[in-house]
């Protein structure tokens, strides 16, 4: 029996904060997102989509109604629309952590600073990072990018460009990765941008993918923790094919466990401060 704990110190398993520290604060806001930076995660996944007027968004949904005072979808709606919603009220009504089967997080208290439960555009989040003081990574996921065929990842790539970001610095590794469960939105993120890591997120695990293999030109796989949970030989397998292995949405402590004993690279989670601790990272 190996030790998951000393495992994880010795490999590092990177930390990603999914939505940012999702738990604890409504999830996409600058505030989460500050948050999960303070808690001390390696990297913070998030969710872009194209508002009507062609500004990329942080916003998990087609609609807006589950997170914001607002109705409707994000494509149909510009930018000065969402920016006069609140994103940050809708979390204070949620089912409290602890009648999920975990321990109580902190209620989340509204910040005095509105720009903190605001829409959150791709830009200011990376202004966020740029600004962390320290390195922090990105898992940028493309949402329905059929849907605007192609025009999600052009400003995409444009936009990460502006910030130096859309191709790995001379030395070292990227600090930004794009995800989708889209091959396609991944193909096209590679033919414009061929040495930016790209993660191929899978729900479930069809009989094409059992083997290891990935899609062509993509090294990361991002299989649900239900998949992880399911079929436990199959990020050995990964692994032998010589992938990297990014798990989520890993929030119970059980998983946690289990992902640290596979070895897999990344751990996306809603609870980077609790899953830091238990990795004993903090
Ligand atoms: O990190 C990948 C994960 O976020 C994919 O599922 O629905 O949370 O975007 P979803
Ligand atoms: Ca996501």
């Amino acid at each position: 029996h190996h030790d998951a704990v000393t495992y994880a110190r010795q490999h590092l398993i990177e930390v990603v904060a999914h939505r940012g520290a999702s738990e604890d604060a409504p999830e996409h806001t600058l505030a989460a997102y500050k948050k999960a930076i303070e808690d001390g995660a390696d990297a913070l996944e998030c969710d872009v989509r194209l508002t009507a007027d062609g500004h990329l968004v942080c916003v998990h949904d087609r609609r807006v109604n589950r997170t914001s005072n607002g109705r409707g979808a994000v494509s149909a709606l510009e930018l000065a629309d969402l920016a006069a919603l609140d994103f940050g009220s809708w979390k204070k009504t949620q089912t409290p952590a602890g009648d999920r089967g975990w321990e109580e997080s902190p209620d989340w208290e509204e910040s005095p600073d509105p720009e903190d439960t605001s829409v959150l555009t791709l830009e200011r989040l990376l202004e966020l990072v740029a600004d962390a003081g320290r390195p922090v990574g990105l898992a940028i996921e493309t949402k329905h990018p059929t849907r605007w065929a192609g025009q999600v990842e052009e400003r995409l790539l444009s936009l990460l460009k502006r910030f130096g970001l859309d191709a790995p610095p001379a030395e070292g590794p990227s600090p930004v990765r794009i995800m989708s469960f889209s091959a396609r939105s991944l193909h096209r993120i590679r033919a414009a941008s061929p040495t930016l890591p790209v993660v191929y997120l899978m729900q479930f695990l069809s009989p094409r993918l059992r083997d290891g293999r990935l899609p062509v030109g993509v090294r990361i796989a991002g299989p649900g923790i239900r998949i992880v949970r399911s079929h436990p030989g199959y990020v050995a397998r990964l692994k032998q094919a010589g992938h990297q292995v990014h798990v989520w949405t890993v929030d119970q402590p059980a998983d946690v466990e289990l992902c640290a004993e596979l070895g897999v690279d990344a751990i996306i989670t809603n609870r980077p401060r609790q899953v830091l601790s238990q990795l004993g990272r903090n």
